[in-house]
């Protein structure tokens, strides 16, 4: 017999397809955000949930989740939506989607780059506005990216795929991280053992880190005032790295020249703050937004679940 599981949220129709082939599929046919209430409503019909990053599986709501639920896996690299404590207190495997995102979200990485250099989204809302009033030698003038050095906050599998991407347009590479890579992984890109030596450097600053407790929030003003005057940050990652008030006082100023990013704290409901700052070029999340990179998602997650199932250790277990 098929097991049950809970797909919290709609998932690309190849991703879909086989999850019907393999289980019998609870779905969220309407895509909305599930309340906690709703996927514990849910939970005693089902032997396993697959979430995304917009489902809270906080202690609170995994601790009343009934024992028939063996696994949850989740439709991200990220995972600081999940108490994976909580988790492994109660015998429930997590398992996650680590490598799909991988090229999808240097690609974003890259485009904050260049959207901030080159002032893309102030250009687009000018035609769009209707507001074009023609070309002019100082109109939107930008900065190139080759010879700037970009420094990179943690130096994991997008950060480097992020490098990879920026040594094409002849940017020099630096990155902290709390372990060093080993040659063949930083490819040239110069290790700094510190992330102060790390922000002296960095006139574009991209952070690529995972949401901890003891990153959260770090960029802020004492870390801006470490950056070379005018610099350039983006963030593809999450929002909550950020501390909004100081960035956004920053930019004001022009201590900031200006910023990408594509992950907010509480979005979507963003800092009012961002909407009216010209020096900002900014994305709704779209890091994995790519079919590729999605499917990929959808294909670990559902190996996850297919390992426990039987009897086998999740292929990228958290907990
Ligand atoms: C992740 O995977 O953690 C992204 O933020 C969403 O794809």
């Amino acid at each position: 017999m098929k097991k049950r599981i809970l797909i919290t949220r709609r998932l690309p129709e190849a991703a879909e397809a086989r999850a019907r082939r393999d289980y019998e599929v609870v779905q969220n046919a309407d895509d909305h955000q599930m309340s906690s209430e709703e996927i514990l409503a849910e939970a005693p019909n089902v032997d396993a949930i697959l979430v995304t990053i917009t489902d809270k599986m906080r202690k609170d709501v995994i601790d009343k989740l009934p024992d028939n639920i063996k696994a949850i896996s989740t439709f991200s690299v990220g995972f600081d939506h999940i108490d994976l404590e909580a988790a492994k207190a109660r015998g429930i495997s997590v398992g996650f989607a680590p490598h799909g995102v991988t090229i999808a979200t240097a690609e974003i990485a890259m485009l904050l780059i260049l959207g901030s250099a080159r002032r893309a989204g102030e250009g687009e809302a000018m035609i769009r506005n209707r507001q074009w009033p023609g070309w002019a030698p100082l109109q939107l003038v930008g900065q190139r990216l080759d010879g700037k050095k970009l420094g990179i906050y943690g130096f994991g599998k997008i950060a480097q795929a992020l490098a990879q991407r920026a040594r094409g347009f002849d940017m020099e590479i630096h990155y902290f991280d709390i372990v060093r890579q080993p040659p063949e992984k930083e490819q040239g890109a110069i290790f700094h053992d510190s992330l102060d030596s790390l922000l002296a450097v960095s006139q574009f600053f991209s952070i690529n880190a995972p949401l901890t407790p003891e990153t959260r929030g770090f960029f802020n003003k004492d870390v801006i005032e470490k950056l070379p005057q005018g610099a350039v940050v983006v963030n593809s990652a999450r929002g909550d790295l950020i501390n909004d008030e100081d960035t956004i006082a920053a930019l004001k100023s022009g201590r900031l020249s200006y910023a990408g990013l594509d992950v907010f704290v509480g979005e979507p409901k963003i800092n009012e703050g961002y909407y009216d700052l010209p020096n900002t070029f900014l994305l709704p999340h779209l890091g994995s937004a790519a079919i590729e990179a999605r499917n990929q998602m959808g294909f670990e997650a559902l190996d996850n679940l297919d390992a426990t199932f039987a009897g086998k250790e999740m292929p990228f277990k958290l907990a």
